[in-house]
């Protein structure tokens, strides 16, 4: 039943006892927050075999209908036959109807409020003797009377009123309480104020402003209940309400989901939520079935598989074929079942609720006495009622819950499951997926591969539809092989044996080895002699294990062992199974052999559950099948894998819809999460009212002087539901404790270790994206991912999409529609706006985008931090110079006559690929990307495979702050695969390149082909010039800084220092001591100074280095390897050569490490000569206490940048780039934004006469 206008502890109190004094009531649950009971009626026995059964319940249904709107409690009977549309739309309407309420608390309040603070701004009168005379008026009595009775007759009188209505049917609640505490100390006022001889004082401003005080309470609670049931709405919201109906040929109408039936053909769009339940038809794609999972990984889908209504369809277009529509889809049943699970309150909450119907009288009887006692005083008790302790709670933890994909059956159920402390789990379909899989194929000779056999035998099994069949045939798709065609007529099947046929003329048999041998012969082909067409398959289990064990047990072993070691649980497996699968099993799990119980029928499996309960074991149950469904039920929580909708998740007290083992453990602390929180609940409302009444009853006014006035406990009342409210929904915040990837289908799971790096543990989850185009998460055309995997540890903390020439084509495609759109045509003043709102977002999101950052790359966390200040930094220095840019457009141009004028204009370019590296993942690409768009361009980024997350990011960002969709488009992948496609794009006027000088130079002549510009920011090798007047200490400061900063990884890089003889050998000295002294370490931690090099290949380029060095005869002054501490990650201590001679690798090539050559010089002229004898010409620095030096040193240096008297700062301000192989063009500054800007001139003939160069003839 759904009921309306109960209060608190006390109403639910009185609504349960009216409905369990009913005839034929066993029980009722009533649940304040969701404002729904739940009636537990026994049926007489004739007629439950009656057809009136119905007629029967409905009859109750309308008397205790009518008793409780006898007591003012407004309610309906919900359909019982589950119309799950009906469900949500009661969902939405009780969402609409709580929205309405807090607008009416909120209308209140702020009339209570006005008035409760005139009141109290007449108190201040009292004490400010010189307060104006208006104040003084506002503190009379008579004034004081007035507001008074204007709060108990406006904004306080539904509630007075409801108070009193309550006491008068028996059944006090919260409201008779205040209502008694307000009219009372205005009654007695009132009795004060006419008769003065009684010498009474009169207490007008208190009725007022404890109304004020309650109503704020009141009206945050009703926030805080809004918010606590919006999980739900948002479930429901998952359901669209329109689907695409396909009327003839491919052409489709929009209609009602709700008017699709059974057999309907819908055309499902990417982005679109699918409508139905049914079976893809045509058309291939990924759909997002987190919602419904709670798993992030998106699910291919193609012709013949089944999608679920609510899930969302990432890319391609598909039809499906509608199986269940509306009230039957999954999700509405999920729908109801959440609904369901909400009304059933944990058992501890009935303890307070009928603790709190007591109450209340409690609180009047003590009202009186204290009355009595302190005879002239007004009532002064308002005790907190045992209100929502657990409801709230409950509601919280089933709704995250349901958004993590477990299906959470009620508050009993959360409660019994948080006592758990042993796992009983199935065998099959639990720990095994039930189905056979292909774990190892063994060629009997070499001339085979096991990609031959493969598509061999999927070849003729493609016709049958043994388990084993779809085994194969899954594999051979799955892996691509190319298909054999079975010669027409050859099939033989011979059922318990195998199947045989000839695929392009080789004979193949398939099936039980003996068989096989039989087949082959007959076929005319030893299978010696003919070994091409054989591959043998054993059906059944000769090595004592199933074939289904082995794919899966690998990605259970993490959940089941998570559960045995993190929280202590004691774990079993069940199963119906012989001893030998079993065991193997168990011992792929990581679960003992003595806690094997093998060969259980059934019915031994629920005897087993009631034999650990009865050692005073909370035993939860896991199971899949019918087979399990009597355990499941015996169990003290049920545990349901997957479906949600057969007969073990019906018993089932949690359904895990993610249908992953890890869940179990997510279940099991959401459990003890949500039941802490209704500990702490209850805990504090005792002890606030064990500390609160004896307060307000004035026990420290004889002693300290202390009373609580009404208004003050109306505070401490409406506080402590506050807290409850708050503290219940901490629990939103609760993370799941796995890593979804870490048992999701092998098919999933990649060859690298999985992820257990200490960020990814912060994490929590596995990082998968896809690529932004068009203003939309898009999986890559070839549906496959590169593995982002952190340098820190090795672990694969998520995935990138592989993007090819496809999406490269989708993307610009998009960039070309957004710049035709409004973008192409915006003003300077309007993109940055856009710009400036990417830089507060940049800003906001600093420490989450700065972690990711360090995630992927390693970077040191403090580093990355400064990356993103310089990237919102750059974001609006560019927006500054879009203002600018409209003052610049029309500029005149003197062009020495009058008879022209000509005029400037600064257009963008149009669609422009930037193409960067990984050391600065996400600066590099803002370096292009905010100049580009403050030029009004659209853009395709193409961020490295290495390093693309937050690039990505900064993608959806953008969008985020208003950018329209298509004009920054994010696609990742290789660089081949998706880099050369786009530099040679013939749609991209412009290319904007960041990386090594030999790909650069691939880029550029790309971008040649067509013509186009391209910018060239390439590497370098830049030196460092230190002379002997300079300070030592600080020099090696600027020197370690200059190649030991992003662990060397830096273009620019000051990588060769060049000191004078003279102080060489102390500045060796200090630069040994102090590289040891660096802080290499996780580079989470804010002290690290120096974190892991970005990839195993970049590790392994580094060492390599290192070893020529020492080969080619430089002297290591200090690092040379992994540092001792840290033997996992890519980590290199920081290193240094002296003696490093111009011949040597080190001094010539780029490292990109924390590889330092040193070398000596005598005077200015070798040290310059040295310094600019090199490929490259990116930077250079000099260090000297001679200002003059320092200025012919710097103009002498074949380099775009130079520092004195440092090593590497970058100002966005400040013009970026190089010469000779370290590239050409500019970025930052004026020129950054001038590169992407095509200047056009427009003139104007303006004289009256002719041009007259062809004079007319005169004839
Ligand atoms: N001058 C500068 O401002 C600057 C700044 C940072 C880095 N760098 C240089 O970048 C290099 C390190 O970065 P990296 O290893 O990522 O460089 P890289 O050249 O390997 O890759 C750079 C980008 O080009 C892409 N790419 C690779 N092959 C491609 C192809 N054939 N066509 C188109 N794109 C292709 C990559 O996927 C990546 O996105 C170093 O040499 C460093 O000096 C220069």
């Amino acid at each position: 039943m759904d009921i309306s206008g109960m209060r608190c502890g006390g109403c639910v109190r009185s609504v349960t006892r009216l409905l369990e004094q009913q005839p034929h009531v066993r029980q009722a649950v009533v649940n304040l927050p969701t404002e729904t009971a739940l009636v537990y009626v026994i049926i007489p026995k004739e007629q439950q075999h009656s057809k009136d059964h119905d007629a029967f319940l409905e009859q109750i249904g309308q008397r205790l209908t009518q008793v409780l709107l006898e007591h003012n409690f407004a309610c309906k009977v919900r359909d019982r036959h589950g119309s799950t549309a009906s469900a949500a739309r009661v969902v939405k309407a009780k969402q609409q109807e709580r929205v309405k309420r807090l607008e009416d608390a909120l209308k209140r309040l702020a009339v209570a409020g006005m008035l409760a603070s005139a009141c109290f701004l007449g108190h201040l009168a009292h004490l400010w003797p010189g307060a104006p005379r208006l104040l003084h008026l506002l503190g009379s009595p008579r004034v004081h009377g007035t507001m008074s009775a204007l709060a108990l007759i406006g904004p306080g009188r539904k509630l007075v009123l409801d108070g009193f209505q309550a006491l008068c049917r028996g059944a006090p609640n919260m409201n008779t309480l205040v209502g008694l505490g307000a009219t009372a100390s205005f009654g007695i006022s009132c009795i004060a104020a006419a008769l003065p001889g009684l010498g009474w004082r009169t207490f007008f401003e208190e009725p007022a402003m404890l109304l004020g005080v309650v109503l704020v309470g009141r009206a945050l609670e009703e926030r805080a209940q809004l918010q606590a049931s919006s999980d739900l709405a948002a479930l429901q919201g998952l359901l669209p309400s329109r689907a695409r109906l396909i009327l003839a040929g491919s052409d489709w109408q929009e209609v009602p989901a709700e008017a699709v039936s059974p057999g309907d053909l819908l055309a499902v769009l990417p982005g679109d939520r699918v409508p139905v339940d049914g079976c893809v038809i045509s058309g291939c794609t990924t759909i997002d079935e987190s919602a419904l999972t709670g798993e992030a990984m998106p699910v291919g889908k193609s012709a013949g598989e089944q999608v679920t209504a609510g899930t969302v369809n990432c890319d391609g277009s598909i039809v499906v074929r509608s199986e269940r529509a509306g009230d039957a889809t999954v999700m509405a049943d999920i729908l109801r079942l959440v609904d369901a699970a909400q009304s059933r309150t944990a058992p501890m909450q009935r303890l307070a609720d009928s603790v709190a119907g007591r109450f209340t009288y409690a609180m009047m009887g003590l009202s009186a006495a204290t009355f009595l006692f302190w005879s002239a005083v007004g009532t002064r008790i308002f005790p907190q009622v045992l209100k929502g302790v657990a409801p709230t709670a409950v509601l919280v933890g089933t709704s995250s819950g349901a958004r993590r994909g477990l299906l959470i059956r009620g508050g009993d159920v959360l409660e019994a499951a948080s006592h758990t402390d042993t796992v009983i789990f199935d065998k099959t379909g639990t720990l095994t997926r039930g189905k056979p899989a292909i774990r190892s194929i063994t060629p009997a000779t070499p001339e085979l591969s096991a990609e031959d056999i493969l598509a061999y035998a999927a070849c003729v099994e493609r016709q049958t539809s043994h388990p084993v069949a779809h085994a194969i045939v899954s594999a051979s798709d799955a892996q691509g092989l190319s298909s054999h065609t079975l010669d027409a007529g050859s099939l033989y099947q011979e059922p318990g044996q195998g199947v045989s046929g000839t695929c392009n003329g080789v004979p193949v048999a398939v099936g039980v080895e003996a068989w096989v041998q039989r087949q082959m012969n007959s076929l005319g082909a030893s299978t010696s002699s003919r070994p091409a067409g054989e591959a043998s398959r054993r059906r059944g289990s000769s090595n004592g294990a199933d074939s289904s064990q082995a794919a899966t047990s690998q990605a259970r072993y993490a959940a089941t062992h998570t559960c045995t070691q993190k929280r202590g649980l004691h774990v079993l497996l069940l199963s119906g199974d012989r001893e030998a699968p079993a065991q193997a099993v168990a011992a792929a799990v990581g679960i003992p052999s003595d806690a094997v119980h093998a060969g259980v029928k059934p019915a031994g499996k629920a005897q087993l559950v009631q034999q650990l309960q009865k050692q005073g074991r909370c035993v939860a149950m896991v199971g899949d099948g019918i087979n399990d469904a009597g355990a499941l039920a015996e169990a003290t929580v049920g545990i349901a894998m997957g479906g949600g909708v057969d007969a073990a998740a019906e018993v089932a007290g949690i359904v895990l819809l993610g249908d992953r083992v890890s869940q179990v453990l997510d279940a099991v602390q959401l459990s003890q999460a949500t039941f802490a929180k209704i500990k702490q609940n209850l805990g504090w409302a005792f002890g606030y009212n064990i500390i609160g009444i004896p307060l307000a009853a004035g026990a420290l006014l004889p002693s300290a002087g202390i009373a609580l006035t009404p208004t003050v406990s109306g505070a401490l009342m409406g506080l402590s539901s506050i807290f409850v409210m708050g503290n219940s929904l901490l629990l939103q915040l609760e993370g799941p404790s796995h890593m979804p990837a870490a048992d999701s289908p092998p098919d999933k799971q990649r060859s690298h270790k999985q992820a257990k790096s200490p960020v990814c543990e912060t994490l929590m989850r596995m990082i998968v994206k896809l690529q932004f185009i068009n203003g939309h998460w898009v999986s890559p055309a070839s549906g496959n991912a590169l593995a982002v995997v952190s340098p820190i540890d090795d672990a694969v903390v998520g995935e990138i999409p592989a993007g090819n020439a496809a999406d490269v084509e989708a993307a610009v495609q998009a960039a070309a529609v957004a710049y035709k759109g409004p973008w192409g045509q915006t003003s300077g003043k309007d993109r940055a706006v856009v710009l400036k709102a990417i830089a507060d977002l940049l800003k906001k999101k600093k420490t989450e985008l700065a972690k990711l950052e360090t995630l992927d790359m390693g970077k040191p966390i403090q580093e990355a931090e400064w990356d993103l200040d310089d990237a919102a930094g750059c974001f609006e220095y560019y927006a500054d110079l879009a203002e600018r840019l409209d003052k610049k457009q029309w500029s005149p141009v003197d062009v020495g006559t009058e008879d022209f004028k000509t005029e400037i204009r600064q257009e963008p370019l149009g669609v422009v690929a930037l193409i960067t590296p990984w050391n600065y993942p996400l600066l590099m690409a803002v370096w292009k990307v905010a100049p580009a768009l403050a030029a009004g361009n659209t853009i395709v980024l193409k961020p490295s495979e290495m390093a693309s997350l937050t690039c990505l990011e900064l993608g959806a960002l953008a969008r985020e702050a208003g950018l329209p969709a298509g004009v920054l488009n994010v696609i990742t992948g290789l660089g081949p695969d998706a880099g050369a496609p786009l530099s040679e794009h013939p749609a991209v006027a412009k290319v904007a390149f960041t990386g090594s000088s030999v790909t650069g130079r691939r880029v550029a002549m790309a971008a040649a082909k067509n013509l186009r510009p391209a910018t060239m920011e390439l590497g370098g090798k830049s030196a460092l010039v230190i002379f002997e007047d300079a300070d030592v200490a600080k020099a090696v400061e600027w020197a370690m800084f200059g190649c030991f900063w992003g662990a060397g990884q830096v273009c620019s890089a000051t990588s060769r220092v060049l000191v004078q003889s003279s102080i060489a050998e102390a500045f060796h000295e200090q630069l040994k001591q102090r590289a040891e002294e660096i802080k290499i370490c996780d580079p989470n931690e804010p002290e690290c100074r120096l974190g892991p090099v970005v990839n195993q290949a970049q590790y392994d380029k580094i060492l390599k280095f290192i070893e020529d060095a020492k080969t080619e005869g430089a002297d290591l002054l200090t690092g040379g390897g992994r540092p001792e501490h840290l033997p996992q990650g890519r980590f290199i201590k920081p290193t240094a050569f002296t003696r490093v001679k111009r011949e040597h690798r080190l001094w010539r090539e780029e490292v990109f490490g924390p590889v330092l050559a040193v070398a000596s010089f005598e005077t200015e002229e070798e040290a310059v000569a040295l310094a600019n004898e090199s490929e490259f010409g990116l930077a250079a620095a000099v260090i000297s206490e001679d200002e003059e030096r320092c200025r012919r040193v710097a103009k002498a240096m074949e380099a775009g940048i130079v520092w004195i008297g440092c090593s590497q700062p970058a100002f966005c301000q400040a013009p970026w780039g190089g010469m000779k192989n370290s590239g050409h063009g500019r970025e930052l500054g004026e020129y950054g934004m001038a590169s992407f800007l095509n200047v056009k001139q427009v003139t104007t003939y303006q004289s009256k006469a002719r041009w007259d160069w062809y004079p007319e003839s005169k004839l």
